[in-house]
């Protein structure tokens, strides 16, 4: 594994490998989206590889996770094959003290919601810059929208008290598209008080496909920080 030299990757690569360590062999793995689970899933392949571990198989939650999977020879099924998942590993934009998440930084959310709500242990690997004390005092909320509903979505959300935005792509010559085919609306909320309400009531707006609060699904969290110059988990 390439080492990394800029502290934040090097706090990155330390917390995704903590989290590879922690699977066992014979494990169904829900594999995350972003620049931290990347690691993860480096690690978990090199542990598969050296033979440090055996029988694992990946579900990934995005495009990404698949080709990084297939990349550092993890191999692959899908939700349609197993009855479980025993463990997932994913990043985070945004975790409060209650470990309730703001997901989505990547526009994989959707998915990522469906294979970390299943797993039997759901480890969240995130830099120590991700923690706050109320969700959505740095990030925006991520939602979902199938692309025919975007403008009364994007009412709504308004009506809300949010300030919605559509995310637009790398030097915005086009809206991000989602692996499913879908537009994604950032919204800015003056301050998230209840995640747990407003996860329902935005799910609830027709044509919102899903919403980037994961309130109540996340088991454990693996915070990197560098102390005295060095990663510390
Ligand atoms: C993708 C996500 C990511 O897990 C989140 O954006 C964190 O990414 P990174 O580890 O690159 O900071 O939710 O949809």
């Amino acid at each position: 594994m390439a080492e990394r030299s800029d502290p934040v990757q090097i706090m990155k690569q330390e917390v995704g490998k903590a989290a590879a360590a922690r699977v066992k062999s014979n494990s169904i793995v829900g594999l995350g989206t972003g620049s931290t689970t990347a690691y993860a899933i480096e690690y978990l392949g090199k542990r598969l590889q050296q033979g440090e571990i055996k029988n694992i198989v990946g579900i990934p939650t995005s495009f990404q996770a698949e080709v990084l999977a297939k990349k550092y020879g993890i191999p692959l099924t899908s939700l349609d094959a197993v009855d479980k998942i025993d463990i997932a590993i994913d990043g985070a934009d945004e975790v409060d003290p209650q470990k309730n998440l703001i997901k989505g930084g990547g526009a994989a959310h959707t998915r990522e919601k469906v294979v970390d709500s299943l797993a039997e242990e759901f480890i969240v690997v995130v830099d120590g810059n991700k923690l706050v004390d109320k969700l959505g005092s740095t990030f925006l909320l991520p939602v979902e929208v199938i692309p025919m509903a975007i403008a009364p979505v994007m009412r709504s959300l308004a009506k809300l008290g949010g300030k919605p935005e559509l995310r637009m792509g790398i030097k915005k010559a086009g809206p991000v598209v989602t692996d499913q085919g879908n537009l994604v609306v950032d919204v800015k909320f003056e301050q998230i008080d209840n995640p747990a309400e407003l996860e329902k009531t935005i799910n609830n707006i027709p044509g919102v496909l899903e919403n980037g609060l994961f309130v109540g699904v996340a088991d454990v969290i693996l915070i990197g920080e560098i102390k005295d110059d060095q990663p510390v988990i």
